[in-house]
């Protein structure tokens, strides 16, 4: 229940938000509060009032589930309750313990009095959903902790300790613990003493030179947040607080606010926030599904992919054994892993005690007996289904009832090596991206039989390990590489057309992408897509790919690891340089196949590899491959270097209209020499444009 208790402790009111988890200022606690306040103001006993957070939090901001909804607006508002608490006759103290964020720090700085324990987490957190502080929060944050520390925290919406601003008059005094009682002490004093009741909002600014350090502030922050408003917009209201009276302040604030909610950049942001909840929710497995316990963990294959996974757990707390065939396969793995934690080690990010204590957790090993305690063994082998059988079987015999085996297979049927158990329902797909101990997406892969409390574990266990997952059924490429194979499709294409690969990149990453096609296949290696497209070729003749970069491989381009890819590479260096020898390998690719180069604008080549991917994306959710198309978004956001502000490929889609994809689509297929079956349209695709629908 979302409500606000008050109680009467001898002549001080405490009211204390109660709104599980974290106390989001939903529509009845508001309500709760100035209720509360009407009450203390009309008993006579009372004559100080706390205002405090049950639970682990003061209060957490806005509540979330009232998001986009008319709750979210309705009286009283925020500025209503926070208008309400300053004009309260009696002092109010807000005891502050735990996350005090976004509306809730606004909340707060509308009483007379604040405690806080030194550890309460104090943050407004709004840019990073592209919006800024409504209520008050950048008028009045400069007015108790100075205007640079406000700016600041404002721009980043980075959390702060209580105790790192107890000398700032935004608190009246910071405790270690009980917060509650010196709240009430502090309440009791401001009565006795007669304290004069200080409203935030009455302190005058001075801030000498303050047109000079806010256009300071305006380049710096311009130059990082290149595609998000917000930032900036913070910045020209924290400036407002210097230069307006503070009603005026507050009326450029709400409407900065205002504008900010309708930018495409902030509904991406919002999106991406949501999108990342949902993602882990799964219709058919209730949240109370029991989960089995994970404490310790075994990986075999300590290559490329069985080191980075190891990482994980070891960071998390979790031992792992990690197994190979061959010792020196074994120490080359271990070193490798040791040499990444040295590497943080010299950037300070890391000690040499926990460096040690993470070492101390790994079992290197040879022997699948040192397996059999594991409660989770994750496969990373090659990719080949002789070599995964052969280790499932071995699995079979040695692993211990319930444990979970599990696969980082990218492109190999999950069924199939459930199938070579007796085991099926233990057996689920990990598939970690690389690095896997840097990238945050985790793709997991539902098997027909895989357990339900299977994969319930490894939900959780993926927040454990600070990883987003995301449930994928079982398909060729799952959802991000079987989406990626059409993008990379398509840009090929362009090449064959007349484009270079620098062109693409260059359109892509301008649009803003972290990487074009190209340097992507360079860092990833060409030969991963070559054996894929061998495969088609065979699998399904009927598809159609530009054979440009077969010649690219054949020419042994394989990327940055052999030197030269699409572009070439000095020794040592990871900087892509253009190369002469692939603009001739194309120029003449093109008189092979007859074909006269034309100029390709910029905005083609996004919108077809971008459509790509999105009419894909929509085949895969009508498939029930992804549970939902925010599911996709979420891939492509912590998987690909897909852009934030862009919100994921579906969201995209949704916010150019689907109707406008189709159509762009069209035009595609009628282009001279396209292939027009690939630009047919998904059925969902054209039912939800048809229908003046979205993906989301
Ligand atoms: P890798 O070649 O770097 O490492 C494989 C390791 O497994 C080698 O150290 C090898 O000695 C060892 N190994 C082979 N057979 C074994 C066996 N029977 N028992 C124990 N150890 C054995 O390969 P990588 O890149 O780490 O890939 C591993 C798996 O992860 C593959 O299934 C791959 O498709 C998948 N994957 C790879 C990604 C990548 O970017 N490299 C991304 C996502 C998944």
């Amino acid at each position: 229940m979302s409500s606000a208790n008050y109680a009467v402790h001898g002549d001080v009111a405490v009211i204390t938000l109660d709104n599980p988890p974290v106390n989001g200022l939903g529509h009845a606690l508001r309500a709760g509060i100035v209720a509360g306040l009407e009450q203390a103001e009309a008993d006579p006993a009372v004559k100080a009032v706390v205002v405090t957070g049950a639970g682990r939090a003061f209060s957490g901001g806005a509540d979330i589930r009232e998001f986009n909804s008319p709750k979210a607006l309705a009286e009283p508002t925020l500025h209503t309750v926070i208008r309400a608490i300053e004009g309260c006759t009696k002092p109010v103290v807000a005891a502050i313990a735990g996350a005090c964020m976004g509306g809730g720090l606004e909340l707060a700085l509308g009483c007379h009095f604040r405690v806080a324990q030194g550890d309460a987490q104090i943050a407004l957190p709004e840019v990073k959903l592209g919006i800024l502080p409504g209520a008050g929060g950048t008028q009045r944050l400069p007015r108790v902790v100075g205007v640079e520390t406000a700016l600041n925290m404002i721009v980043s919406g980075a959390t702060v300790p209580a105790a790192q601003l107890a000398k700032t008059a935004l608190f009246d005094q910071v405790v270690d613990a009980g917060v509650l009682d010196a709240g009430i002490a502090f309440a009791r004093k401001a009565v006795a003493d007669k304290l004069p009741l200080k409203k935030v909002r009455d302190i005058r600014i001075d801030y000498p030179d303050a047109e000079a350090f806010f256009q300071f502030a305006r380049n710096t922050v311009g130059a990082v947040a290149k595609n998000f408003p917000a930032p900036l917009k913070c910045v020209d209201a924290v400036a407002a607080a210097v230069s307006k009276p503070f009603e005026e302040g507050l009326a450029y604030e709400r409407a900065l606010f205002v504008e900010l909610v309708q930018t495409p950049e902030s509904k991406a942001l919002r999106h991406a926030f949501f999108a990342e909840r949902a993602a882990s929710k799964i219709p058919d497995v209730p949240e109370d599904t029991p989960v089995r316990r994970i404490a310790k963990v075994a990986v075999i294959g300590a290559g490329t992919m069985g080191g980075g996974i190891t990482m994980n757990f070891l960071n998390a707390g979790i031992p792992v054994a990690i197994l190979e065939m061959k010792q020196d396969a074994l120490d080359r793995g271990v070193a490798t892993i040791r040499k990444n934690y040295e590497g943080s080690l010299r950037k300070g990010k890391l000690t040499q005690d926990k460096l040690d204590a993470r070492m101390a957790l790994l079992k290197p090993t040879l022997s699948y007996d040192d397996l059999r305690d594991a409660d989770l063994v994750i496969e990373a082998v090659f990719e080949e289904m002789g070599v995964k059988e052969q280790v499932f079987r071995k699995l079979d015999e040695v692993a211990k009832p319930g444990a979970i085996l599990a696969t980082n297979t990218s492109t190999l049927d999950v069924d199939r090596i459930a199938s070579f158990t007796k085991r099926p329902q233990d057996v689920i797909g990990t598939h970690f991206f690389s690095p896997a101990n840097v990238m945050k997406l985790l793709e997991v892969v539902r098997g027909k039989l895989t357990a339900k409390d299977v994969l319930a574990t490894i939900m959780q266990l993926a927040k454990k390990i600070k990883k987003t997952a995301v449930v994928s059924g079982v398909c060729d490429g799952f959802i991000g590489n079987r989406m990626i194979e059409h993008y990379g499709r398509e840009a090929a294409f362009l090449l064959e057309e007349g484009a270079t690969p620098q062109q693409v990149d260059r359109a892509l990453e301008k649009w803003g992408m972290a990487m074009g096609p190209f340097r992507m296949g360079d860092l990833a290696g060409n030969d991963i897509g070559w054996a894929i497209r061998k495969r088609r070729y065979v699998e399904k003749p009927e598809v159609r790919y530009s054979k440009v970069s077969d010649r690219l491989c054949e020419m042994g381009r394989f990327g940055q690891k052999t030197g030269a890819g699409w572009y070439r590479y000095e020794p040592g260096k990871r900087d892509a340089i253009p190369d002469p020898a692939v603009e001739q390998m194309i120029a003449d690719y093109r008189k092979e196949i007859g074909v006269t180069p034309r100029k390709i604008a910029d905005e083609e080549i996004v919108e077809r590899c971008i459509y790509a991917l999105v009419n894909e994306g929509a085949r895969i959710l009508e498939e029930g491959i992804a549970q939902r198309a925010s599911d996709i978004d979420m891939v492509y956001l912590t998987g690909y270097g897909f852009p934030l502000f862009r919100g994921g490929p579906m969201f995209y889609a949704d916010t150019v209209g689907l109707y406008n994809v189709m159509r762009a689509m069209k035009r595609f297929a009628a282009m001279p020499g396209a292939d027009a079956k690939f630009w047919q349209p998904a059925p969902l695709l054209a039912q939800l444009a048809a229908a003046g629908r979205t993906f989301n």
